[in-house]
């Protein structure tokens, strides 16, 4: 592949477009340090937590860790099919998704380590875990170095940003926050949280902007996105309950139903503000304003 122009000495940045937009806001809030927050406080909680407490905490942590790991070894076939295609203002904010998910990996790593966990915590990884980190999302993901095919990204994207961004890590983060952040405890965990979950937002929302011109541009793209979540859908459910039937019980007290019903919650969400790029201009795509993807 030979380059034909370039973006920058023709047309010029395109600074009105979500992408653009996503790239500015990502420079601005996603350059946090994970080797800024302060543990000594959460070392201190830890020991204070009940067994049942540490137990859940420690299994909501073990999928954390290796998710946002995976997630950071599985962008790069994306980025390259994004790039391949010349777009640049997605490729430059995409730069900044790949640099955020190293540091989110970085975050849980560097806490475990104050906290002490040496173990291997592959244990808490379910069979519903393994069949979605191990194996659905790399597949997903290492087509794009085959097949770069509208319906290849499509399903790359449904995957990694609506499923386990949109769907797996906020019923995560809602965990966390009905849950541990109740108890006051762990503030150096929970500062981290906050900046994940914003830099999430980013994520998600770019995922959303790219569905949502994937449809544009491919309207029966929708229907396999909406079928390819509703395959998944049962995941999530059977994930949040092997997590519920594990020693720990409901750790904070917040009830099994409720977690899967805010997991069952953002599925339709998710399905619902891709609907809305139906009958869209292509225009008014690049043109969504952040709030409306949810971006913090
Ligand atoms: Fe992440
Ligand atoms: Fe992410």
């Amino acid at each position: 592949m030979v380059h034909e122009s370039f973006a920058t000495t023709t047309r010029g940045l395109r600074q009105d477009t979500l992408p653009y937009r996503l790239f500015q806001k990502a420079k601005k809030l996603g350059g946090w340090d994970p080797n800024d927050i302060d543990f000594s406080q959460d070392i201190v909680d830890w020991n204070s937590l009940t067994e049942v407490q540490r137990a859940g905490t420690l299994r909501l942590l073990a999928q954390f860790q290796a998710g946002e790991e995976a997630v950071t070894l599985d962008l790069l076939p994306l980025i390259m099919a994004i790039a391949k295609e010349g777009r640049l203002e997605e490729e430059m904010f995409l730069t900044t998704f790949l640099f955020e998910e190293a540091k989110h990996t970085e975050f849980f790593r560097l806490l475990l380590n104050a906290l002490g966990v040496t173990e291997d915590l592959t244990q808490y990884h379910s069979p519903t875990y393994r069949k979605i980190f191990y194996e659905i999302l790399p597949e997903s993901m290492n087509r794009l170095l085959t097949d770069q095919s509208p319906e290849a990204i499509a399903d790359a994207s449904v995957v990694y940003n609506m499923f386990v961004e949109g769907v797996l890590a906020e019923t995560g983060y809602w965990s966390f926050y009905e849950g541990l952040h109740k108890t006051g405890k762990m503030p150096g965990l929970m500062k981290g949280i906050g900046y994940l979950k914003r830099d999430e937002s980013r994520h998600i929302g770019y995922g959303t902007f790219l569905l949502q011109r994937l449809i544009c541009e491919h309207p029966p793209l929708f229907e396999r996105m909406v079928n390819r979540l509703q395959q998944l859908a049962p995941l999530s459910l059977a994930l949040n309950q092997e997590g519920a039937q594990g020693n720990e019980g409901s750790p904070f007290g917040v009830p099994a139903e409720a977690v899967i019903q805010f997991s069952m919650t953002q599925i339709h969400a998710r399905i619902d503000v891709l609907k809305r790029a139906l009958g869209k201009s292509i225009d008014e795509i690049y043109r969504i304003p952040e709030a409306v993807v949810g971006v913090e």
